[in-house]
């Protein structure tokens, strides 16, 4: 496995890669890697004649200061997991080599981003949207690998992918889950071991309104699960949405397949989202 931190590096040795008609996979992380990413990785493997993993916390998707200083930082780690799930190429660059200068380019990703993720983390998909192309333009994959988890950032990859004619396959694949249910995430690592216990609530919920809502209203689903929250105290409630799992705009009505449920709550300080598509 080869590690680079600088981008003409990289850019010549998958330049030299793809005369040799090598197909690159691609899998875009921020590090802190846990099973979820190394079977992003698999996937990728089996798809791919050479796979390459980004690892960089990205400052302009943090729109709370406090995430972004807690935010994990484990690059040696990740190495040796990646080095062990056969990943080709590590791309490691710094907050300097990715911006020289900040970026003046805004994103406006319209009605996918102003409910949700977009709505309680203001500018969070500005900054998506800016480092993937950034890493779209450098890495030039075939493919590129995303997990359901973060199902609105999909959805913004998404609409990136399509209106800037970017020429390679999104392929979205499913949430890694710990046994109890719990949605597999780097910030679970910030998790105390009391909150850990408790955290598949989260998970258990969405379950539970999803059997809920094949014969009650959205409003009566949305009640269910903030009464759910409300006596479970170390689980702050951000956002529950019953939602178009494409468009992301709210819905009265379960539509099978097609239907998202997702969530957002804080355990402390530690964010954590999951969905289900029912
Ligand atoms: O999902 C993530 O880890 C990040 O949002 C991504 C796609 C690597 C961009 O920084």
């Amino acid at each position: 496995m080869q590690v680079f931190f600088e981008i003409k590096t990289l850019q010549a040795y998958l330049q030299n890669q793809r005369q040799l008609s090598k197909s690159v996979g691609f899998v875009p992380t921020m590090g802190a890697l846990h099973q979820g990413h190394l079977s992003l990785i698999e996937t990728a493997k089996n798809q791919n004649d050479i796979v390459v993993c980004s690892i960089f916390v990205n400052p302009t998707q943090f729109n709370n200061p406090h995430d972004l200083a807690v935010y994990p930082r484990t690059l040696e780690a990740d190495c040796k997991m990646l080095e062990e799930a056969n990943c080709d190429i590590v791309f490691a660059p710094s907050a300097t080599e990715m911006y020289p200068s900040l970026p003046t380019l805004k994103f406006d990703f319209g009605t996918l981003e102003n409910v949700m993720e977009g709505k309680f983390r203001p500018g969070h998909f500005n900054g998506v949207g800016i480092v993937v192309s950034k890493l779209f333009n450098i890495v030039q994959p075939n493919k590129a690998y995303f997990g359901q988890k973060d199902l609105q950032q999909c959805a913004v990859i998404n609409c990136l992918v399509k209106d800037l004619s970017f020429s390679l396959d999104l392929v979205i694949c499913p949430t890694q889950r710990e046994k109890d249910g719990l949605a597999m995430s780097s910030r679970n690592r910030n998790l105390s071991e009391e909150q850990r216990v408790i955290a598949p609530e989260i998970y258990k919920s969405l379950t539970a309104s999803a059997a809920l809502l094949k014969n009650q209203s959205s409003t009566a689903v949305k009640q269910f699960i903030k009464e759910y929250f409300d006596v479970i105290e170390d689980i702050e409630l951000e956002y529950f949405e019953i939602s178009d799992f494409e468009t992301l705009l709210p819905i009265e009505e379960l539509s099978v397949g097609k239907t998202a449920l997702c969530i957002a709550a804080f355990m402390g300080k530690t964010r954590l989202i999951d969905n289900i598509i029912i």
